[in-house]
């Protein structure tokens, strides 16, 4: 296993030095980032290794690239952990990935090296255990006045679930005549959504291959630039991020204008 593990941090490496890096204009960073963080079971099974190996690796991405993305002053990541369909998968994968997210946790004040930021969860939190639930309360009510850039964690999350979840919030507020029908605009709905205080997601990156959306911020990237790689997640790095950057920084976003 040592072996395997040191040979993954080889083959990144390896992986880091090949990929061509490119530049970006550092005043032009995109403000807000999604990452469907995929390909972790591919990733170990063409290692040898078990899946729960890879969400390790994964996990350990998702540092680097935290990181990475709070040096170059992205104010809003968003990354997609788990999905309100994973729960499809064995018992023993799901538990290994919910105990990756509490470590990831627990860890979290020393991963952030003293930095500034604020961790949010969004999903549908009444699935996860009473465990993980205190952790992500106490994680989040420490970092919750920081003023520097927001990861929000996507756990148990699914679009679809989260714009019926705002419309129930709307029906709700207009039976107790909080709001008319017609106050229900975008702005109201998007003010629903569990992002509705951040800027609009402006890139969505999807490593492993995968070309879909896999039902991750339905509502939020109406706009959003979308760029693909065949990398799988642990072995992203911030070149990969570069790359995906400097793709988005030459698009031209005409919003339905000309
Ligand atoms: C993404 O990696 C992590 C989660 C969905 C939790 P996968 O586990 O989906 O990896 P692949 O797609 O099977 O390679
Ligand atoms: C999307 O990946 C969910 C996460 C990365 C957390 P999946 O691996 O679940 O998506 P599908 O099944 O390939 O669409
Ligand atoms: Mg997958």
């Amino acid at each position: 296993m040592k072996l395997k593990e040191s040979l993954g941090a080889l083959y990144k490496k390896l992986v880091e030095i090949f990929t061509p890096d490119v530049k970006i204009d550092m005043d032009r960073v995109p403000k807000h980032i999604g990452i469907i963080m995929d390909g972790n079971g591919r990733w170990a099974k063409k290692r040898g290794l078990k899946r729960s190996d890879g969400h390790r690796a994964g996990a350990k991405t998702l540092e680097d690239i935290t990181n990475y993305c709070g040096e170059i002053g992205v104010k809003f990541l968003t990354v997609y952990a788990f999905s309100t369909e994973n729960w499809k998968r064995d018992k023993a994968e799901i538990d290994a990935i919910m105990e990756l997210i509490y470590e990831y946790l627990s860890n979290m004040e020393k991963l952030l090296g003293g930095k500034d930021c604020r961790i949010r969860v969004i999903g549908d939190r009444s699935r996860l255990s009473d465990k993980l639930n205190e952790k992500i309360l106490e994680v989040e009510k420490y970092t919750g006045d920081r003023t520097g850039p927001t990861l929000n964690i996507a756990l148990n999350y699914g679009g679809r679930d989260e714009i019926i979840r705002a419309a129930r919030a709307a029906a709700l507020d207009v039976k107790e005549g909080k709001k008319s029908e017609k106050d229900i605009d975008e702005k109201y709905f998007s003010s629903l959504m569990y992002t509705g205080d951040n800027p609009e997601v402006d890139l969505i990156i999807r490593p492993s291959g995968e070309m879909r959306l896999s039902n991750f911020l339905l509502w939020q990237c109406a706009y959003s630039e979308f760029w693909f790689s065949n990398t799988c997640w642990p072995d992203f790095t911030p070149k990969h991020m570069r790359m995906a950057i400097a793709a988005y920084q030459k698009r031209n976003r005409r919003f339905g204008g000309v």
